[in-house]
């Protein structure tokens, strides 16, 4: 679907962006493992969180929406049932690496597969560790990618440190060592996003975590829980960098998730001279959440490399627009997993921002942007089927004269269907 965008005057208003995806997928997960029945409020309902809900439906887990919750119950460790079809993960990596993880201790055979985007991202980095713990995968392409078949067995607890730096890895381990023999013990060389340590501690399991290392020791039940869903950072994203560019705007964005392993958009924000108040900080759900209050601000380049890169790393194709704006070079280095998300991003990103006029340079790790407020032309772009990059070129066209054309646009409905309505909702 096309979608035709014009340059705004300003971005006013107060929003609450949709719910977290990361959060989401494992609420959902992890209260099917539970023993008994879990409430989740203010769920992400979208395409990607679909897909979760559809696979756990069909291995014979119950779940139904309660007015603003959803109650999902869970049948324990063991409790899951064979699913008598394949499990379609349709365009999410994160269902596909976590339920790879779990099926692997579940005593059945079950087939996963995706959409032809998932269907060309990297599996090895999940099914060669959980080899390691005695799982049976195999896959299309000596074992490397999707339609996954795996043959549930008894699985041992390892010890291994991810080449790359992932929390779908991670969690995919973390899954499988809850039906493991013996400990599973994960070291990161950067931290990712620690949702699923939370949650499993929340949950009872018997998990310690330092600043070295993660191990879980399997063999307690997992509890019920009330699970509250935070807005999703990477949604928040969007609008933080569309209001700190279109000039004269102001918008509050209530109810963000600020953990600190998934902030790196506001430090990359502020470094760049963005104003940005972070309010109201509280704890909701074991996660750190906020208010934020974002005006325009004449931006200035930044580089962005190292440890930094996981702490945003689906925020990039929306900072490399934000770098566009700002005044001087700006780079991205260390972040070829880009390469491996729903698209491309990397080469996504140089090649729509340069139709529209900016000075992006491809990198093999990231890209060089030198960047002026009022250089963006209106053009026809595509999102390339990908939500972020979509949603990306979405808010480039607002400091763009003229008329933007985005051709498969509904990409957003991945992770953000209300998006458009709240982008007109708060452009004039
Ligand atoms: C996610 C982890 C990240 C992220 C993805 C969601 C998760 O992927 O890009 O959108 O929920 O664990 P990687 O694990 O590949 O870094």
């Amino acid at each position: 679907m096309d979608r035709i965008l014009n340059r705004a005057k300003h971005i006013k208003g107060e929003i609450n962006v949709s719910a977290d995806k990361s959060i989401s997928h494992r609420a959902i997960i992890l209260s099917a493992l539970a023993n008994g029945d879990s409430q989740i409020t203010n769920l992400l309902k979208a395409e990607d969180t679909d897909s979760t809900c559809r696979c756990f439906s069909q291995m014979g887990i119950s779940i139904k929406q309660q007015g603003n919750k959803l109650a999902v119950s869970g049948k324990g460790l063991q409790g899951l049932k064979e699913p008598e079809s394949i499990l379609d993960c349709g365009n999410s990596g994160t269902t596909m690496r976590l339920l790879c993880g779990l099926l692997s201790g579940q005593q059945f055979f079950s087939v996963l597969a995706g959409d032809k985007s998932l269907s060309r991202r990297p599996m090895s980095r999940v099914i060669q560790p959980l080899r390691l713990m005695g799982a049976e995968i195999t896959g299309r392409d000596n074992s490397k990618y999707a339609p996954l078949a795996i043959k549930g067995s008894k699985l041992h607890g390892t010890s291994y440190q991810p080449p790359v730096a992932s929390a779908q890895v991670k969690t995919a381990l973390l899954l499988a060592g809850l039906n493991a023999e013996g400990a599973t013990i994960i070291s990161e060389k950067t931290p990712t996003r620690d949702h699923t340590e939370r949650m499993l501690a929340a949950m009872g399991a018997d998990l310690v975590v330092d600043s070295k290392e993660i191990r879980l020791y399997p063999g307690r039940d997992l509890e019920p829980q009330d699970f509250l869903v935070p807005g999703d950072i990477s949604s928040a994203a969007f609008f933080l960098v569309l209001a700190s560019i279109v000039p004269g705007s102001e918008l509050m964005i209530r109810n963000v998730g600020i953990n600190p392993t998934r902030d790196g958009i506001i430090e990359a924000l502020k470094l760049m001279g963005a104003k940005l108040n972070i309010e109201n900080q509280r704890v909701f759900g074991g996660e750190t959440v906020a208010d934020i209050v974002v005006s325009s601000a004449e931006l200035k380049a930044v580089n962005i490399e190292g440890d930094m890169i996981p702490r945003l790393i689906d925020e990039l194709p929306v900072l490399a627009v934000a770098m566009a704006a700002a005044q001087g070079r700006s780079t991205v280095k260390n972040a070829e997993e880009l390469r491996v998300k729903e698209t491309d991003r990397i080469n996504a990103i140089v090649i729509e921002l340069e139709k529209m006029g900016v000075d992006i340079i491809e990198q093999p790790d990231g890209f060089i942007v030198t960047g002026s407020r009022d250089n963006l032309k209106a053009t026809e772009v595509d999102s390339w089927g990908d939500h972020r990059i979509a949603m990306s070129l979405a808010v480039a066209a607002q400091v763009c004269h003229g008329e933007t054309k985005i051709s498969n646009s509904q990409a957003v409905s991945i992770s953000f269907p209300e998006f458009w309505d709240l982008l007109a909702q708060i452009t004039s």
